[in-house]
């Protein structure tokens, strides 16, 4: 049974529109065909614009990182597997306490499926993972105004892409790659994908080209070296682009 209050108050229902979606609508939405498949596919982007503390991406992290564990065979495979996995969520929330929330209720979420498997494969905790989770869900989920595409400080929304590189000496190399939330949604109605305006559609985020990039340079964006997945955590910024 689903005890958790779906409003904080009647004012914030007023003004922002601020209901939240019960566990069970959560499921049936989640289970519709197209959607349900992406769930199931770690590399698939979800975008929830009105994440508030995370009802759908929650949700989807919990059946992604299920998903990673039944196509591990070490602990190792796992925390790649569910960092990839994690990597290709999103969330914008333009309400401080709720963003807090979001990123403390994935991180949870994270974490619970980590502890799980790291006593299903009897192996050891790595900081290091737990470092990378964080940093991947600090920077995907996002406090701003999904309408006007601006942070609380009126910047540009920046999303960063995990681009995951092929296997070298059996481990992923990530590369992080960021692009305005303007240039994103442009970019995808210029090419006819899923529209913003539909929670948990799955975006073709990230599929700018070579041109279009060019343009979107005047936006001050930071470059980051590659790195192993598990060094995220770690990730150095190269130099200003
Ligand atoms: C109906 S609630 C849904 C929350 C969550 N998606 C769920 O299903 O539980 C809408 C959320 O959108 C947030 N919100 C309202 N206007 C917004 C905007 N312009 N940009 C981003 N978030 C917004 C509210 O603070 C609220 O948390």
């Amino acid at each position: 049974m689903d005890e958790k209050p779906l409003m904080k108050s009647k004012e914030r229902v007023r003004q922002h529109g601020e209901v939240f979606t019960p566990k069970w609508i959560v499921d049936k939405m989640l289970d519709q065909p197209g959607i349900k498949e992406a769930t199931e596919n770690l590399r698939a982007t979800f975008l929830e614009p009105s994440a508030g503390e995370g009802a759908f991406l929650v949700e989807i992290l919990n059946r992604r990182l299920n998903l990673a564990y039944q196509q591990s065979n070490s602990l190792r495979e796992y925390e790649e597997n569910a960092l990839i996995g994690l990597s290709t969520l999103y969330g914008i929330e333009l309400l401080e306490d709720n963003v807090e929330m979001l990123v403390m209720n994935l991180m949870s979420e994270f974490e619970m499926h980590y502890y799980d498997a790291i006593h299903k494969y009897s192996g050891n905790y790595s900081n290091k993972v737990f470092q990378s989770a964080k940093v991947i869900i600090s920077a995907n989920m996002v406090q701003g105004n999904a309408l006007t595409h601006l942070t609380q400080e009126n910047t540009p929304i920046i999303f960063s892409e995990w681009k995951i590189l092929p296997k070298k000496y059996g481990k992923h190399k990530v590369e992080r790659i960021e692009s305005t939330f303007e240039d994103i949604i442009e970019q995808n109605e210029s090419n006819g994908s899923a529209s913003t305006a539909h929670q948990d559609e799955q975006l073709d985020l990230f599929a700018l080209d070579e041109e279009q990039e060019e343009d979107t340079e005047e936006v001050p964006k930071l470059r980051y070296k590659v790195v192993d997945l598990l060094d995220i955590g770690q990730q150095i910024v190269e130099e200003i682009a």
